[in-house]
């Protein structure tokens, strides 16, 4: 164990985290999931489920790794042998998610150089549908699309390159790069955005409160669901990163410092791509609610459509929101595929090299199928089921086992206020014991009864 790598500052490590917890999520997710659910309402509930169940479970998370210094399978074997299904779980879910995610970011860079010229003409929803990814051509379904496969080669390539400089040359120091780029990038995009005609529209339209819909249990799931897929809790990442921590960190406090940062941004993307949206309902002459919209649409259609209509430096501003999401998404991918090349290499004592060869080039190879004709469909159902099944129930798992049955708060709670400046008290135990347990059992129950009945 004492040649456990380790991050080289607590700047690093907390760079990291933060390069983790931004990612796509923040940026075509975040502002279409608060606007759905009561504009400036959701507030509430985001900020509830930030303190009570966001924060509580990354300082839980970076103390499980810090104490047992392990990724998340044998984390977990060293709380209680019997668990160490719980973290290849965790592992598992992690390696599905990247499998797709490196895809996204491949289509990013692909976008990122249609920026300059526009490829995609009038029709942008008609271009990625039926040109770029050839969804609708089922009769070739299964075959390469050749201007996904050269960029996610070469995501392959970056990610795999990076992990194979191990952690502190390899994942410090990009993160230490791209998340400051990304802040720069972004903000640049969003003072933009702000300036454009009809910015004040969008603006009004995201922050609008809609009371009614404060008492409504769905909100209060998507509260906490974005959460946790923004934290990136509940996926073994946070706990193999903090597992790289020396000995003396304040753990409490890297775990606050994570979870603002990552608000930060989610309120900036909330703003900038609302701001974007009100200047495109503008020119179409149409109410702000009738653009709304997230994820691959909104990122690979509708921004291609705003960049169409900016008035000057318009392939510019392409570049720099399609770097956003790279680096992004970028930083996000390296700590998915960390987990399990961590968790290969400890179960199996094998090299860093061999567990990211073998763990990321199987990643790798299986995302070649979301490169195909009609890739994106297949994209889509994995990521729904992910979210609807696999975070939520990993999550509850996590806690009821740390909490029920290892019966492990007191001591971690004691070996992390050891070492912090923030002591936890009985709050932080209540928010993982009762509080948590019963969101995330609701949340499954939501989801099971929306699917099968
Ligand atoms: N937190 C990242 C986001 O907001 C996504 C992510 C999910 C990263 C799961 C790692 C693991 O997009």
């Amino acid at each position: 164990m004492d040649n456990r790598p380790q991050w080289g500052s607590r700047a690093g490590f907390v760079m990291a985290a933060i390069g983790s917890a931004i990612g796509l999520g923040n940026i075509w997710r975040f502002p279409a999931v608060a606007y759905e659910n009561g504009g400036g309402a959701f507030f509430l509930p985001y900020l509830f489920a930030l303190l009570t169940a966001g924060i509580p479970l990354l300082i839980l998370e970076f103390t499980i790794g810090h104490k047992y210094k392990g990724s998340a399978p044998l984390s977990f074997t060293r709380i209680n042998k019997g668990s160490q299904w719980l973290g290849w779980w965790q592992v598992g879910i992690s390696f599905v998610i990247a499998t797709y995610y490196a895809v996204i970011v491949a289509w990013a860079m692909s976008y990122a150089v249609f920026s300059f010229k526009q490829s995609w003409g009038n029709d942008t929803t008609g271009f990625l549908v039926g040109e770029y990814l050839k969804v609708a051509d089922p009769g070739k379904a299964g075959s390469m699309v050749p201007g996904v496969l050269i960029p996610l080669i070469l995501v392959w390539i970056v990610v795999l390159g990076i992990l194979f400089a191990g952690v502190k040359k390899g994942i410090e120091k990009a993160n230490k790069i791209m998340i400051p780029t990304l802040v720069v990038l972004f903000l640049i995009i969003v003072i933009r955005a702000l300036t454009l005609d009809g910015a004040v529209e969008g603006l009004n339209t995201f922050f609008q409160p809609n009371w009614n819909t404060i008492l409504d249990g769905k909100v209060w799931v998507a509260a906490y669901g974005q959460i946790f897929f923004s934290l990136s809790i509940g996926f073994a990442i946070m706990i193999t990163y903090s597992s790289y921590l020396p000995k003396k960190t304040d753990l409490t406090n890297n775990a606050f410092i994570t979870g603002f940062a990552n608000s930060s941004f989610e309120l900036l993307a909330g703003i900038g791509v609302f701001a974007a949206l009100g200047f495109m309902a503008a020119q179409q002459g149409v109410p702000v609610d009738k653009v709304v919209s997230s994820g691959v649409i909104l990122a690979f259609s509708v921004f291609p459509q705003i960049i169409n209509e900016l008035p000057a430096l318009n392939g510019l501003f392409g570049v720099l929101f399609f770097g956003s999401l790279i680096l992004a998404g970028l930083t996000s991918l390296i700590s998915i595929v960390e987990t399990f090349v961590a968790g290969v290499q400890e179960k199996f004592h094998v090299s860093r090299t061999k567990s990211v060869t073998i763990g990321g080039g199987l990643a790798a190879i299986i995302s070649l199928l979301y490169a195909t004709q009609g890739g994106l469909n297949f994209l889509d159902t994995v990521d729904y089921f992910i979210n609807q099944f696999g975070v939520a129930l990993a999550g509850l798992f996590e806690v009821v086992f740390i909490a029920w049955f290892a019966k492990q708060l007191k001591p971690l709670q004691n070996h992390a206020d050891a070492i912090s400046d923030i002591k936890l008290g009985a709050w932080w135990r209540i928010c993982l014991s009762i509080i948590t347990p019963i969101v995330l059992g609701y949340m499954m129950y939501d989801n099971l009864r929306q699917n099968l009945l």
